[in-house]
């Protein structure tokens, strides 16, 4: 090119004169000069430096310098390698100009941003340009099919928007073109057909959308093609059956329809094909068999039906096979199990009959094998086992019959057992000192008999066994059971295990024993102290007797206890007062004595939780003195009287929809009703007969716990909330609460009203039907579901943040205030309680106009905070509390295994993505200083992006 020319010339000219006319090459200056202007925070470059003394030859300095590389006499600077230095800032482009003989150019995994300099298109004999990760923004610039020598074009990981460049299709030379991992958006340019000699095309995990042109099937000289994680419109086209050298193919999470064309089985070099995570439909082409070199087939997460094709038999490279998630039916072929190579075999949550083949496992090193969520039946196949590396092996909800042995007695190489919710039976053949790396045992929901093995205690990495609902299991708890040391959870329930708990000595891990339902007897060891990290405790149903151990109370997380149908005596200790975590505990059906301990802790728990137990008295049963009784039932009387009075205005109110009412009501002045649209009809007969049976309400109740039901007939049910103020605060206070009442969001548990008079205020809040997260915060949950649950909290959240004016902080976010509606919705409830009750105080620094705005923007960062701690509660099922400060200085890789190692379903890239980024999320929602923390609204873009548009 003439340019290129006159340049290399100019540059010849430079040398021959620098030690005249010049302190230095134009090469080493050009360089110098780029140095100065990025930012090299590890000091990278710093070898960058000409000699101290002006030795001048014909030499390029730089190509001593590290990243820099000259041809044999170093007259020209041929390659610049400056990848993975921790460079940033915008790149100038223009002191790239003098390296137009360069040939590779790597600036690879740095942090540069901005444009990508369209002076890099200059550099006509470029041979390889690698931009991956970093993160150049904005369109993908033009002038690109100037390099015509380029072969390898990779740019992968920045964040690149705008079209596809189409000028690229024009480099007839270029062998691997990585777009993937940007912005892009819009279709996949048909001009990429005429490619002459691409190898490798990655355009995954862009915005890309429209069709998947048809002329993508001319690149007959692709091998590796990726192009999922995109969202386009339409099928698979049949023509990408005709890309005869491809031996890769991944169109994954591309919301692709329609069937999978057969012609892909012409495809005849394909090693991998996977096509999961999206809406194909049809069957599974029999065809596929045709494809010799197969190896890895991945078509989980679609709706496909049909059987599993006979004809797969043939697939002897065959390794994976993952089917999982479909609505495939029919039995399992005996020649799947024919296949040599077959390692992994995930056909879950499909509608599979029949039993497996009887020889599965003969043929082929089985690691790997799902089938649970099935209709299958029949007994696990003999050899299953056979090849001595079988890691995981889950059956769980099917109908499989027979006993363990001998398929999984020997089966040593075991990690994870899941065979639940069958009908095996007979004894537990597992000899646990013969498997050294099992972790995970359930063996639940079955018809096993003849006791817990022994030997549990050898089971050195068992973390998790279950073996509940077992009823004709029978036997007693094996001696050392406890001394497991790894042991989080162990379930027994409804196992008719009799005889005693053994002494927990050394539980330090132990998170849940749930022994519900046996005959268990004797005392309940006092030892369980021991058991630092327990949360939950079930051994309801028992025959225990002796006293509540007063060492229970001290143990820090311990939130669930049930030790109802025993016969347990002596008092409550005290204690459980004092615990913060305690969210269930329930003594019902004991013959417990004495008075409950007055606090809110067990106020909260209703009658249920101390019911049957003849020598037990106050709040929330019976009181114990008379002093009691007369608080307990005027108190009662009156809020009753003063719903009723809401109640009866209320009925005036739904005729005019919105407005306000007076009563008068002696010393504490008018009684006044303000309803928010959405409070239920109902008649004055109905809030007579509800109110009699309101559960409970203190006369004077601390506002944590001033929280009562109220049950109408009509089937509604109101929860009622108390606040009381001083009257200077009326303004104050109403004028607030009508402001929370206008808080009207989905993820919001709704004020649907209130009614108050000089001093005092009944918030009437919607109650909604499942309790509350702290509750549930155990329960087993799919990824959806987590994240359903923590994307309403971010949305509820950011409209408290952002849509309200002025921003309204939560001020108590925490799982016990995420409450559940029908659908496992999260409703945030408690907001702005704590603003109202800094309001109530005339002496409270909040001013007169009820602004607290020098507070306003801490609050906001702490429920940041919380929100950020909250991710992590969700995300592990509870087994990370209040990890704020822990999680900043643990490892991430280390969080992530822990995390991705919860659900059974978390194996999926994608999943395991958006897990990723959530963990991200919580890393900067908990950052320690408040201003670095991320607004909600940014938390909630970061967290909703990663679904609706994956980078
Ligand atoms: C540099 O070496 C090449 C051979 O490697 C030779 O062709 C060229 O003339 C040399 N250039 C100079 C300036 O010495
Ligand atoms: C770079 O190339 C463009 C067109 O390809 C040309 O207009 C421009 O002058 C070139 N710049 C240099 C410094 O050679
Ligand atoms: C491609 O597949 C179709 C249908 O499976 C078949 O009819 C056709 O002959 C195949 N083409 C080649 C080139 O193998
Ligand atoms: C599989 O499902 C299809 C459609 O739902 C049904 O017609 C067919 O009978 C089923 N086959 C078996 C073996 O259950
Ligand atoms: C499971 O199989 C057993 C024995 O074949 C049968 O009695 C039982 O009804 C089956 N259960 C279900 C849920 O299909």
């Amino acid at each position: 090119m003439e340019i290129s020319h006159f340049l290399y010339l100019w540059v010849l000219f430079a040398l021959m004169f620098s030690s005249v006319v010049l302190a230095t090459d134009p090469y080493s200056e050009a360089l110098l000069s780029l140095k100065s202007e990025i930012t090299d925070d590890s000091n990278s470059l710093s070898d960058w430096l000409l000699p101290s003394e002006g030795n001048p030859s014909d030499k390029i300095h730089a190509c001593s310098w590290s990243g820099v590389k000259c041809n044999e006499n170093s007259t020209v600077v041929i390659s610049l390698d400056l990848s993975s230095k921790n460079l940033g800032g915008a790149l100038p482009g223009k002191h790239f100009v003098v390296f137009t003989e360069i040939v590779d150019l790597n600036i690879s995994d740095n942090s540069f941003s901005g444009n990508l300099p369209v002076e890099i298109f200059n550099l006509t004999n470029l041979r390889s340009l690698d931009l991956s990760r970093n993160n150049f923004s904005g369109k993908f610039p033009g002038g690109i099919s100037s390099l015509h020598n380029l072969a390898v074009l990779d740019a992968f990981s920045n964040s690149f928007s705008g079209p596809l460049p189409v000028e690229v299709s024009q480099i007839e030379k270029l062998k691997i073109l990585n777009l993937a991992g940007s912005y892009f958006d819009g279709p996949i340019p048909p001009e990429y057909g005429s490619f002459k000699s691409l190898e490798f095309i990655h355009l995954a995990g862009n915005f890309l959308s429209g069709k998947i042109p048809a002329e993508i099937g001319r690149l007959q000289t692709v091998i590796h093609m990726e192009i999922g994680y995109n969202s386009y419109q339409g099928s698979i086209p049949w023509q990408l059956g005709n890309m005869s050298e491809l031996q890769y193919l991944d169109i994954a999470d591309a919301n692709l329809y329609g069937s999978i064309p057969k012609q892909l089985s012409n495809l005849t070099k394909l090693q991998s094909l996977f096509l999961f995570k999206n809406h194909l439909t049809g069957l599974v082409p029999w065809e596929f068999s045709k494809i010799a070199p197969l190896s890895s087939l991945d078509l989980s997460d679609n709706q496909l039906s049909g059987p599993i094709p006979e004809s797969f038999g043939e697939l002897k490279n065959l390794r994976l096979l993952s089917l999982m998630y479909n609505k495939m039916n029919g039995t399992v072929p005996q020649a799947i199990a024919k296949l040599p190579s077959l390692d992994t075999l995930l056909i879950w949550n499909n509608f599979f009959s029949g039993s497996l083949p009887q020889d599965l496992g003969r043929n082929s090193k089985l690691g790997w094998v799902d089938v649970s969520t099935n209709n299958l039946v029949g007994s696990i196949p003999p050899d299953i086992c056979a090849g001595g590396v079988l890691f995981k092996l889950i059956l769980f909800s099917n109908n499989f019959t027979g006993s363990l042995s001998p398929s999984i007695s020997n089966c040593s190489s075991l990690v994870r057992l899941r065979i639940e919710d069958n009908s095996f039976s007979g004894e537990i053949p597992l000899k646990f000192s013969h498997l050294p790396d099992i972790t995970y045992v359930d063996l639940s929901r079955n018809k096993f008999t003849g006791g817990i093995p022994t030997d549990i205690f050898k089971a050195s990495e068992l973390q998790y066994f279950n073996i509940s609902n077992n009823p004709g299991l029978g036997g007693i708890i094996p001696e050392k059971t406890w001394s497991l040391p790894l042991l989080q959870n162990f379930s027994a329930s409804a196992c008719n295990l009799s005889g005693n708990v053994p002494p927990l000595q050394s539980c330090k891990s132990v998170i849940v024993v749930e022994l519900q339902k046996n005959s268990l007897a004797g005392n309940i060891p006092v030892s369980i102290s021991q058991c630092e990290a327990l949360r939950k405790m079930d051994l309801a149903n028992n025959k225990f007797t002796g006293k509540i151990p007063e060492e229970l109370a001290s143990l820090p997380d311990l939130s669930f206890i049930d030790l109802s149908h025993n016969n347990l005596s002596g008092q409550i200790p005290e204690k459980f007062g004092d615990s913060s975590s305690l969210v269930v505990f329930n003594v019902s059906y004991n013959d417990i004595s004495g008075s409950i301990p007055s606090n809110d802790v067990f106020r909260l728990m209703g009658t249920t939780a101390f019911a049957g137990n003849q020598k037990l008295c106050g709040a929330p049963l019976r009181p114990c003195h008379a002093s009691m009784a007369i608080l307990g039932s005027k108190g009662k009387r009156k809020l009753t009287w003063i719903l009723l009075l809401c109640a009866g205005v209320v009925m005036f109110i739904v005729a005019s929809a919105w407005g306000i009412f007076y009563i008068t009501r002696g010393s504490k002045g008018r009684w006044k009703m303000v309803s928010f649209s959405g409070l239920p009809q109902f008649t004055a007969n109905d809030i007579l007969r509800s109110f009699s049976s309101t559960e409970s309400m203190e006369a004077e109740p601390p506002l944590s716990a001033s929280v009562c039901k109220a049950v109408l007939p009509t089937g509604i049910t109101v929860s009622v909330k108390k606040i009381e103020f001083e009257s200077k605060r009326m303004k104050v206070v109403t004028e607030f609460v009508s402001r929370m009442g206008d808080a009207r969001h989905k993820n919001l548990n709704r004020l649907l009203g209130f009614c108050y008079n000089k001093q005092l205020a009944y918030l009437l809040f919607d109650n909604l039907p499942n309790g509350n997260l702290a509750e549930k915060i155990n329960l087993k949950r799919d990824w959806a579901a987590k994240y359903k649950l923590v994307i309403g909290i971010a949305r509820g959240l950011c409209f408290l943040h952002h849509d309200c004016y002025p921003a309204m902080p939560h001020g108590d976010l925490r799982l016990s205030n995420i409450l559940l509606d029908e659908n496992m919705e999260p409703h945030l409830a408690e907001f702005g309680i704590k603003s109202l009750a800094e309001m109530t105080n005339a002496s409270s620094p909040a001013s007169e106009t009820g602004e607290f705005t020098t507070t306003l923007k801490e609050e906001l960062y702490m429920d940041t905070y919380k929100f950020g701690e909250i991710i992590m509660e969700i995300l592990t099922s509870g087994r990370l509390m209040n990890a704020g400060v822990s999680i900043q200085s643990k490892p991430k890789e280390m969080l992530l295994r822990e995390i991705y190692d919860e659900s059974e379903a978390g194996s999926s890239e994608s999943t395991r993505e958006e897990i990723k980024m959530a963990i991200e999320v919580a890393l900067l929602c908990t950052r320690s200083r408040p201003a670095d923390r991320p607004s909600m609204e940014d938390a909630l873009k970061l967290l909703s992006g990663f679904r609706s548009q994956r980078k």
